[in-house]
């Protein structure tokens, strides 16, 4: 959820998309995102939109949020109408989805199922803090048709994991996998951070092998980013923490992207690998190749044909928009053929697919010529006709991409 949003232009009462923002539903991947404010304690470092019971006071409490979600994926239903197709991928992230009772979790994938109605082989992921799942609710969180799970590991050095403000012990991601196995998750991903003030190499080190050998199918390994207005970021400015070093950076995503890959993970997006091409996450890849999804929740982004809005970021602010019956939507922008095709460019170059030379202008290509001759890209497995970041590359993609945009 980014800090910041474009102004936008008011999104309608009743949620009403303008008309030809239908028309390309059928052609692509519908997905459902479902976000979920709540958290037990704030991570130092995170800026996602999410609340702890203190933050939220007596607004927009967790034990109303299920029926709220409800009454949203009705209200999309409703705007969608007969041109929504079955939903291929739902993913509830947040916050901590996990907060909430698993039977809250299984009545908001109940509706999804029953106003859109599920594809056969759907994938159905939540995110999940370590703390907040054990073997019951994990076997509880299948039965309900969760096909994925995704878990904030972070780190597997105690000293790492204080430094984040992470409460669970190092051990507990890890048993979690195993719980998960048992419950009969085929998919099973830990997210990790690299970067954390005080992390030596050898403790990431450690971190990459720990989270391997608990047997997740795929790992995200994020660069940690210091955000605005954290207390991570108080702690840099005061120089209690020394802020990530950019050569040290890339030193930590090369040593992981070895580890994973010797360990049979294939990088498939810059900061994803996964075990095989079953394994990669299809709604992530939803949004990095320009599908349409509905975004559910306080904060929630959406995107149908173009249309892309966001909804009142407070829960109490969503709660009272959902009760009285008005799109959550705080405000939208239409994008130009042209803004589209700069975002497609920019999110299918992160991909191991590469981007296709034909998505790029007279500028992009001869960007895209020099980013070759300069060992940053290359044509990739799949022929000419796609520019595929090489390792180094990967590591200077966002001036990659800035030329490749042009
Ligand atoms: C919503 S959380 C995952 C589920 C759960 N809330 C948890 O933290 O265990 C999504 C992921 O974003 C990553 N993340 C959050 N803030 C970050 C930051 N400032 N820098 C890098 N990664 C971050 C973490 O790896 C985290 O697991
Ligand atoms: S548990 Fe996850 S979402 Fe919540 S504050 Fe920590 S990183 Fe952010």
């Amino acid at each position: 959820m980014p800090g910041t949003l474009p102004d936008g232009v008011p999104v309608p009462p009743d949620g009403r998309l303008e008309p030809g923002a239908l028309d390309e539903l059928d052609a692509t991947p519908f997905g459902i995102y479902v976000h979920v404010p709540f958290c037990a304690t704030r991570c130092g470092y995170c800026d996602f939109n999410t609340y702890t019971a203190a933050e939220l006071g007596g607004g927009g409490s967790r034990d109303r949020y299920a029926g709220l979600a409800i009454a949203e994926i009705r209200l999309a239903r409703r705007v969608l109408g007969a041109a929504a197709p079955a939903v291929s991928t739902v993913f509830f992230g947040g916050g901590t989805p996990t907060l909430l009772p698993p039977c809250d979790l299984a009545a908001i994938v109940g509706a999804i199922g029953s106003e859109f109605g599920l594809a056969p082989d759907a994938e159905v992921t939540t995110e999940a803090n370590p703390e907040s799942v054990d073997q019951r609710s994990l076997a509880l969180l299948r039965e309900a048709g969760f096909t994925r799970i995704s878990l904030g590991m972070q780190s597997a050095m105690p000293g790492v994991l204080k430094v984040l403000d992470r409460t669970h012990t190092p051990g507990r991601p890890v048993q979690c996998v195993g719980w998960a196995r048992s419950a009969g998750f085929g998919h099973v991903s830990l997210d990790l951070i690299y970067g954390t003030p005080g992390e030596s190499a050898d403790d990431w080190e450690r971190s990459v092998r720990s989270a391997i050998g608990a047997g997740p199918d795929h790992v995200s390994a994020y660069a940690l980013i210091v955000e605005d207005g954290t207390r991570l970021a108080a702690r840099v400015r005061r120089g209690e923490l020394a802020p990530p070093d950019d050569d040290m950076m890339a030193d930590r995503y090369l040593a992981a992207d070895d580890l994973l890959a010797a360990a049979g993970f294939g990088w498939y997006e810059i900061s994803n690998w996964a075990s095989g091409p079953d394994s990669a996450c299809r709604h992530n890849l939803l949004y990095w190749t320009g599908g349409n999804w509905w975004g559910v929740g306080p904060g929630a982004h959406s995107h149908v044909g173009g249309s892309r809005w966001w909804n009142v970021r407070h829960p109490a602010a969503y709660a009272a928009r959902i009760t009285a019956g008005l799109s959550p939507g705080q405000a939208k922008e239409v994008l130009t053929a042209a803004e589209r095709s700069t975002e497609r460019i920019m999110l299918k170059t992160r991909l191991a697919s590469g981007c296709p030379v034909s998505a790029l202008g007279p500028a992009g290509r001869r960007a895209a010529k020099r980013a070759v001759a300069d060992g940053l890209a290359e044509p990739g497995p799949l022929g000419a006709g796609r520019v595929v970041l090489t390792r180094p590359g990967r590591l200077l993609a966002d001036a990659v991409i800035r030329g490749l945009t042009d």
